[in-house]
């Protein structure tokens, strides 16, 4: 799978997004060591708190399917009908990663005209880790 595979992956998972708050459309593509991509789009909800980003949901889909090594995500969102602005995973969806990534996980970024590669080492420097783990 490609860097720009993956991106067009998540631009298609962000179709489902579930966003009548902030109108803010965000998919997530989630490339597992063993090939296999698991998606995710935001799914928001009344209480506003408990709403659910496009990357945890691709994470909890990757994992209740068993799977527990990551290569990269990609990440596509805005408000409009297409990704238009390079959304940027939150804290807490970088925090949600570093459970379960190394510094190198890749951290794809972009919409149809545009991709931009990162590192979670890059996104989220000196990360919460307990020890022996
Ligand atoms: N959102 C994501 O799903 N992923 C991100 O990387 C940033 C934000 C969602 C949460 C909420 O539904 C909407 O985008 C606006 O914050």
């Amino acid at each position: 799978m490609t860097e720009r595979g993956l991106l067009n992956t998540a631009m298609i998972a962000r179709e489902a997004a579930y966003a009548p708050y902030s109108g803010y459309r965000v998919g997530a593509a989630l490339l597992a060591e063993d090939g296999t991509v698991y998606t995710g789009c935001n799914v928001e909800n009344a209480s506003y708190s408990a709403t659910i980003c496009a990357e945890r949901a691709a994470f909890t889909a990757a994992i209740s399917a068993g799977a527990r090594k990551f290569k990269a995500i990609a990440v596509a969102g805005g408000r409009g009908l297409k990704a238009d602005e390079a959304a940027s995973p939150c804290g807490i969806c970088r925090q949600v990663m570093a459970e379960f990534c190394d510094g190198d996980f890749s951290i794809i970024l972009g919409n149809e005209s545009t991709l931009s590669r990162h590192t979670l080492g890059e996104l989220l420097p000196l990360s919460f880790a307990l020890e022996g783990k």
